[in-house]
């Protein structure tokens, strides 16, 4: 069996939504110490609380490019509340499986949106 599923392959080389989204109002970076990867993500959520758009950038290996657009395409249209249900398992299964040591990789993606969520709640809150 092929290491990477078609689906990772695909997504690494036509990632979806890539880019900045510029009048983002929740936008989470994070990074694997350990890789070094790096990947930030851009959520446009309107007042019904619904992702309206979605954008990112990964600085990092193919499943995380993978992982963050296959994550991108799971909360677009979604509910804020639904997009923090979103596991990195869930990521990892609609791509058809990573490899166990790329995992990780999938874990980016979950904290990269909870973190733009986050950022969202500061500044609804006007913490930011
Ligand atoms: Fe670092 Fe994949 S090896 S995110």
């Amino acid at each position: 069996m092929a290491l990477y599923s078609d689906k990772v392959m695909d997504h690494f080389r036509n990632p979806r939504n890539v880019g900045v989204l510029e009048d983002a109002n929740g936008i989470g970076e994070v990074g694997n110490p350990v890789c070094g990867d790096i990947m930030k993500m851009y959520l446009k959520i309107n007042d019904d609380e619904i992702i309206e758009d979605v954008k990112f950038e990964t600085f990092g290996c193919g499943s995380a490019i993978a992982s963050s657009s296959m994550a991108t395409e799971l909360i677009k249209g979604k509910s804020v509340e639904e997009a923090l249900s979103l596991t990195n398992k869930a990521v990892a299964e609609a791509l058809d499986g990573l490899p166990a040591h790329k995992m990780h990789c999938s874990v980016l993606a979950e904290e990269a949106i909870k973190s733009a969520i986050d950022d969202y709640n500061k500044r609804k809150n006007g913490e930011k």
